[in-house]
């Protein structure tokens, strides 16, 4: 029997719906399964938890998070009660650097019964490599001065480590997928990281010669999203373009909702985070209406991670039969609850 010890993170707003949701749907794939056992920890930090305690998680938090198998997050952030640079930074991107989750990925695909915005979709079917770590994302800066001449500076830091390993990550996905990449640049304005990116995609393109490769400035990028989705297989992005391109994905699979990512940590040594693209959305909190499937198919990435393959492929597949047949939250159009859609798939993994 194979069990594996999850750290479960709702958070804040609808991660708290979707997360029970999506670990009940986890529960019913180890009984049908038979030789996988769950056992999860539940973590109560968010924004109410910073309330109470000064900070977002405990002084020795991500020391009790090292022991996990994996940890399944919902989402960060609740801006009425805490600014959320404190509860992002104190939490969600904490445990991303703390535990080197180096790399995000990000699927976008067509799905069985999810009306797309696109006029006529074709099959598209990507994987979107975001470099989680540093890039956009570095807290090298500053502010000076004061009053009307207070000048705020962003420092982007692009290390050839990371860089490399980003690109490496999306090349050896892609042996496994239809051998080609995308790399995400903007070297046409931004006249150092960028132009170093481009170097470093070259460098490392070399080493995996049955690869097509391309390049394409991330605006003209994010309109062949909308208009060709189809063209792109894997797509190598720093932390702030990959950010934008997976909401993009997301909307034209048809609802940010339905979008799933993993935070993976590369080497091994700490455990990987499981969390849909979406956020908190307060909007609709407490509505009983937040769609579970970007949450579910995380946790299906998160099968993917464990080495379930199969079990993984068999979840979409349920989830898929459940869109197919007119299961959708209001999100996409329908008037399905998030129970409802979760007792759906619950239903379908019973029959697999
Ligand atoms: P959001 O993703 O929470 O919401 C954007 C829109 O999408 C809203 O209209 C919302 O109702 C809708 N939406 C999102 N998920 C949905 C779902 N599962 N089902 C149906 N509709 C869904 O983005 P936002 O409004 O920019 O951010 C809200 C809070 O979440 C902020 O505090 C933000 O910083 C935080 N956030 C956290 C994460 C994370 O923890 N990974 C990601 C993005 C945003
Ligand atoms: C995401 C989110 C986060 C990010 C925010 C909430 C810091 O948008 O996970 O996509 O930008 O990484
Ligand atoms: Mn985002």
């Amino acid at each position: 029997m194979k069990t594996l010890k999850i750290a479960s993170i709702p958070g804040d707003g609808i991660g708290k719906e979707v997360v029970p949701a999506s670990i009940d749907v986890l529960k019913t794939i180890a009984d049908v399964h038979g030789g996988l056992k769950f056992e999860f920890v539940d973590f109560p930090w968010s924004c109410e938890y910073y309330l109470e305690h000064g900070t977002m998680i405990p002084e020795d938090g991500l020391k009790r998070l090292t022991d996990f198998d994996g940890i399944f997050l919902g989402a960060v952030g609740n801006p009425k009660l805490v600014a959320d640079h404190i509860s992002l930074w104190g939490l969600l991107i904490k445990i991303r650097r703390e535990f080197e989750q180096t790399i995000n990925l990000r699927p976008a695909k067509g799905m069985r019964g999810i009306q797309s915005p696109l006029l006529n979709p074709k099959d598209f079917d990507i994987m979107v490599v975001r470099e989680n770590s540093e890039g956009e994302y570095s807290s090298v800066g500053g502010t000076i001065y004061q009053g009307e001449d207070e000048i705020a500076i962003q420092n982007a830091v692009f290390s050839r480590k990371a860089t490399e390993r980003a690109m490496r990550f999306a090349f050896d996905l892609s042996t496994k997928r239809k051998k080609h990449v995308t790399s995400a640049t903007k070297s046409n304005g931004i006249v150092y990281s960028m132009p170093f990116w481009d170097k470093v995609f070259k460098d490392v393109s070399k080493e995996y010669p049955e690869i097509k490769t391309e390049s394409q400035h991330i605006d003209a990028l994010a309109a062949f999203f909308v208009t060709k989705p189809h063209r792109f297989d894997v797509i190598v992005a720093s932390n702030l373009f990959g950010d934008i391109l997976t909401d993009i994905g997301a909307a034209i699979m048809g609802s940010i909702g339905i979008a799933p990512a993993a935070n993976i940590n590369v080497n091994g040594k700490y455990p990987s985070m499981f969390e849909p693209v979406h956020g908190s959305a307060p909007d609709i909190e407490g509505k009983g209406i937040a769609n579970p499937i970007g949450q579910i198919w995380t946790a299906k990435m998160m099968l993917d991670h464990f080495g379930e393959e199969e079990l993984g492929a068999k979840l979409l597949d349920c989830i898929e039969n459940v869109t197919g047949a007119g299961y959708l939250t209001p999100d996409l159009g329908g008037n399905s609850t998030t129970s409802d859609v979760t007792i759906a798939i619950i239903n379908q993994l019973k029959t697999i």
